[in-house]
Parts: structure tokens; C-alpha cells; sequence
């Protein structure tokens, strides 16, 4: 197990497209142990691997709470494409990530999705009715995989309220 440095805001392999994974092997199961393993140190509930600086669809999510002494529920998903479910409402709350740090601003998502991929012993899986953080996370991370961040998603009002803290992030990068 290794932590794995957390690419931020103004990275371009954040912005990039992903590639598809073919064949779920060894090294790539050891990376989404690696990638869980800094997820959780970094106290998150979702991780993509553009964040760690690999442009593949894999992400992994636990929406559990090790802190708070709950036991913890990965997922790991390679490919994952999510779907909104017919009778999903349109929900906003809050949302973060580990790659824009401190920043939580309101951001509007389907709230019922479908999700399918493939797992960590190359299975297909398909989970429905995702809700709550859950659903969430599923969009917030196979965002990523597009090169989409949550700060596109946000209102004007909120993008410049925001806007100064992001380029100083975006600046650091050089
Ligand atoms: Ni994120």
C-alpha cells in the first residue's frame, strides 16, 4: 500500500479525457488499493485516477464514515457510466474534492442514477437506485474521467465569488 500525491486545480491531467480500461490486472487493482488508501487519509469520499496524475477510468468511492467509527464499504469502478433513473428529482447541495481543497460550493445533480462497471475481479456490476452522497459521488468522479471538475457546474454568482481563490490555485501550478 502507498499514498499517492493528490493532483490539484490548474493540473492539466485533470482536464484531460481518460482511456478506457480493457483488462482489469493486478497493478491496476493494486492501484485502486493505493488510491482508496490516500482517499481515506485525505478524509474523502471519492477518488479518480486523473487526481493521482492517471489518465484511466477508474474511480473509487466509500461513502462510509471510518472516522466516525463506521466499517468501511469500497467501491472500486473501472469504466463506470452512470444513467438518471426516470423518477429522479434534480437535488443541490454542497459538493468538495480533494483536488480543489477547502472550496464547497452548491452544485445541481440528478438524484437517482443507475451505475455500471466493472469491478475489481473483472466482473460487470450494475447498481440501481444510487442515491444521496452515493449518487453523487458516482457523477462528482466519472466527471473527472471527462476532465470536467465540479467548479464548471456552478452558478455565475457563485464562479465569481469563487474565482479569485481558483486562480491563485490554478497560479501555484506555474
Ligand atoms: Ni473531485
Amino acid at each position: 500500500m502507498a499514498l499517492l500525491d493528490i493532483r490539484t486545480y490548474g493540473d492539466d491531467v485533470l482536464r484531460k479525457k481518460s482511456g478506457h480500461v480493457e483488462k482489469v490486472t493486478p497493478e491496476l487493482v493494486q492501484l485502486a488499493e493505493d488510491m482508496l488508501e490516500t482517499m481515506y487519509e485525505a478524509a474523502g469520499c471519492g477518488l479518480a485516477a486523473p487526481q493521482i496524475g492517471k489518465n484511466i477510468r477508474l474511480v473509487v468511492i466509500d461513502i462510509s464514515r471510518p472516522d466516525d467509527g463506521d466499517e468501511k464499504h469500497p467501491f472500486i469502478m473501472f469504466n463506470p457510466e452512470w444513467e438518471e433513473e426516470p423518477d429522479s428529482e434534480p437535488v443541490t447541495v454542497e459538493e468538495g474534492c480533494l483536488s480543489i481543497p477547502e472550496i464547497w460550493i452548491n452544485v445541481t445533480r440528478p438524484g437517482k442514477v443507475t451505475v455500471r462497471y466493472t469491478d475489481e475481479k473483472g466482473e460487470a456490476r450494475e447498481i440501481n437506485h444510487c442515491e444521496g452522497i452515493f449518487a453523487r459521488a458516482i457523477q462528482h468522479e466519472s466527471d473527472h474521467l471527462d476532465g470536467k471538475l465540479f467548479v464548471d457546474k456552478i452558478s455565475p454568482a457563485d464562479r465569481s465569488l469563487n474565482e479569485s481563490k481558483l486562480k491563485k490555485m490554478a497560479k501555484k501550478k506555474g
